[in-house]
Formats: structure tokens, C-alpha cells, sequence
């Protein structure tokens, strides 16, 4: 099976060719036409700016990847996202599945980053469920219960600020551009981890959600306490700021993962591309849960790409899962799981 997976959710315009044959995926072709130079002079996502960007690139983009040749299946992300940027991809799905009578499927852009695992994988049967994952984006934090494909449960998830976002803004705290993230992880690695003192939120709270926005704001405080003076106390408070959202990721994720016997934890979305958090949690698992996989997307298919759409549209095609075009729409608010 050929799949075109489009993916137009924020401020990537993506589109992949994955091939599924004898049991395994191959991603065959995978662009993502980002527009962070564009928003970065506006320190983040403008929701109009990002959908006359996807208007603009999306058909060459997805040009470069078919060729003169048609997919068996197209999937598109249908939601969550902003509304304007979901519906440029939505409407370039639903023409060429009509003119071409291509079934499509709808996928979850959440799903989308849980399935971005099996673009690697051995096998497309190597990854063992119930699964444990930790979703870590610029606009979801949430730890999620995969008990087979298609089946989730949601055991908790952020009352206030997605990780990335507060990573995000806590980099802009410090003088960096959007989006921060990598360079926080960068500057930590030259800070010391415990120079200043900030909270856990909610890790010692006996259920899976998560709080980031006083993590945020504790660095805000000490900012305005403490000037930063030198790029030395700049790593600090990244350092500082890495260690703390890290425990509280990991710790609420190993006790999920007891909790519920998983056989395999999985982390997905663009926070998970964060070498400290990726390598934290691999020890901790190794050492309190050593019969339980662990499982990180390559660091491409971290962040929004295609590929990760149409791994997640194999599984729902298999099941027959299509829509048509005349039924397709958005879904900025979808859930994953409730
Ligand atoms: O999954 P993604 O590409 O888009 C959403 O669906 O939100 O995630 C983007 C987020 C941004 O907040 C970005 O700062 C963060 O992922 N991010 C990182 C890293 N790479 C991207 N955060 C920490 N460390 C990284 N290496
Ligand atoms: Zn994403």
C-alpha cells in the first residue's frame, strides 16, 4: 500500500509517500516546507500568515512527492489545530481523492505523532501493546493509553500550558527566538541542573495531569529577581528549567507505566526530539522497568511531518476506515481520547 499523508495542522506544510509491504513501513519520500522563519519575526504561529503559507506551497510540495504517480490511499490531518491551516490541507485531500477516486482517511494529528514510532520500527508488528504514551507538542502535553490501534484511553493530561509552549516561552524569557525549544536543550547542556530552585508541578499529585504554567511563571519570578548578567546564568536557568519540566514528565510517566503493565512506552510530538528528556527516560524505564520497551521516534518524525500521517492512516485503512470527500471536514478541537 502507497500512502499520501498531508499534514497542514500549524506551521509546517508537509506531504510523504510511506510504502507498507510484506509487514514493513518505509517512508519513500518526506518534505516539510516550514514557515518558523515567517512567524519568527512575530514570536509565534499566526493563524492567517500559516494558511496563506499552506495555500502557497502545498501543491508543490505534494507535486514533488507523487510525481506522475498516485497513491492507493491519502490521509490528511483533519484536526486538532488551527482551523484555517487544517482546512488548506482538508480541501487539497477531499479534490484529489474526488478527481481521482483515491480513498481517504482522517487522521488524528495526535495519532499522527504516537504512530510517528513505526516509521522505524523493524516491523510494523514489533511495537507490543498496551503502550504507554507521553505526548510532549507545542500544544498537548498527555499521557495516553494505547491498548490496541485505534483504542485509547486518556489517563491525564496539561490543566494549563502544553510543555512546548512553556518551553517556548520560558526560552523567550531568556532572550531566545521562537521556537525555542532546541536551543533551550542546547544552552542547558553548558548550565549546572540544580542552580536555581523551581517547582515540580502536580508530581507528587496522585493522578496523571500535568501543570505547567507555574513552572513558567517561577522562572518569570526569579528572572525579575535576578537579572541574567551572563550567558552562564542564562544555562543555568535552562539547565534548571530542563531538570525540573524532565522530572515531572518522567515521573508521571514510570508510574503510569506500572500502573497500567505496559509493555511498551512510546513518546511522540515535538518536545520528544529534547535529548535530555529522550535519555532520562530511557534510564529510569531501564532501571525500575526493565522488561518494558522503550520506544522515541527518530528525531525527524519528532516534529510535524507527513509520514507520521500516513503511518497513522495505514492502520485505520486496514480496518476500512475511509471517508469520502463530501465528508470530510476539520476538527480543530479533536481529541485523541477522552
Ligand atoms: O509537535 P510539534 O512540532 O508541533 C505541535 O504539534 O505542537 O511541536 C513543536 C514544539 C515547540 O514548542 C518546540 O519548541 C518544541 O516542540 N521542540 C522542542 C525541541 N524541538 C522542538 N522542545 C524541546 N527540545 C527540543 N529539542
Ligand atoms: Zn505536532
Amino acid at each position: 500500500m502507497n500512502l499520501l499523508g498531508i499534514e497542514t495542522s500549524c506551521d509546517e506544510t508537509a506531504a510523504a509517500l510511506v510504502e507498507v509491504r510484506d509487514g514493513r513501513m518505509r517512508v519513500r519520500k518526506n518534505i516539510v516546507s516550514s514557515q518558523i522563519s515567517i512567524h519568527k519575526k512575530y514570536g509565534g504561529v499566526v493563524p492567517e500568515v500559516a494558511a496563506r503559507q499552506h495555500a502557497e506551497n502545498v501543491i508543490p510540495v505534494i507535486k514533488k512527492i507523487l510525481g506522475k504517480s498516485k497513491p492507493d490511499v491519502i490521509a490528511v490531518t483533519a484536526g486538532p489545530g488551527l482551523a484555517t491551516a487544517l482546512l488548506v490541507g482538508v480541501e487539497v485531500a477531499r479534490t484529489l481523492s474526488y478527481v481521482w477516486g483515491t480513498p481517504l482517511v482522517r487522521v488524528n494529528h495526535i495519532e499522527g505523532h504516537l504512530y510517528a514510532n513505526w516509521l522505524t520500527a523493524p516491523r510494523i508488528d514489533a511495537i507490543q501493546l498496551p503502550a504507554l504514551v507521553l505526548i510532549i507538542s507545542g500544544g498537548h502535553t498527555e499521557l495516553v493509553l494505547m491498548k490496541k490501534h485505534g483504542v485509547y484511553q486518556l489517563l491525564g493530561k496539561t490543566l494549563d500550558d502544553a510543555v512546548g509552549e512553556c518551553f517556548d516561552k520560558v526560552g523567550k524569557m531568556v532572550g531566545l527566538s521562537y521556537p525555542a525549544g532546541p536551543q533551550i536543550g542546547a544552552l542547558a547542556r553548558a548550565g549546572t541542573r540544580n542552580a536555581i530552585s523551581l517547582p515540580r508541578p502536580m508530581l507528587e499529585h496522585k493522578n496523571y495531569s500535568f501543570s505547567f504554567a507555574g513552572l513558567k511563571t517561577a522562572v518569570l519570578y526569579h528572572l525579575q529577581k535576578h537579572p541574567l548578567k551572563t550567558r552562564h546564568e542564562r544555562a543555568d536557568v535552562c539547565a534548571s528549567f530542563e531538570q525540573a519540566a524532565t522530572d515531572v514528565l518522567v515521573g508521571k510517566t514510570l508510574r503510569a507505566a506500572k500502573e497500567y503493565n505496559a509493555r511498551a512506552v512510546i513518546m511522540g510530538g515535538g518536545v520528544s526530539a529534547n535529548t535530555y528528556i529522550r535519555e532520562s527516560l530511557e534510564v529510569a524505564l531501564a532501571r525500575e522497568m526493565p522488561k518494558t520497551k522503550f520506544i522515541k521516534p527518530a528525531l525527524q518524525y519528532c516534529t510535524d511531518n507527513a509520514a507520521m500521517i500516513a503511518a497513522a492512516g495505514y492502520f485505520h485503512a486496514v480496518k476500512k476506515d475511509f471517508t469520502t470527500w463530501d465528508k470530510l471536514v476539520i476538527d480543530p478541537a479533536w481529541e485523541l481520547a477522552v
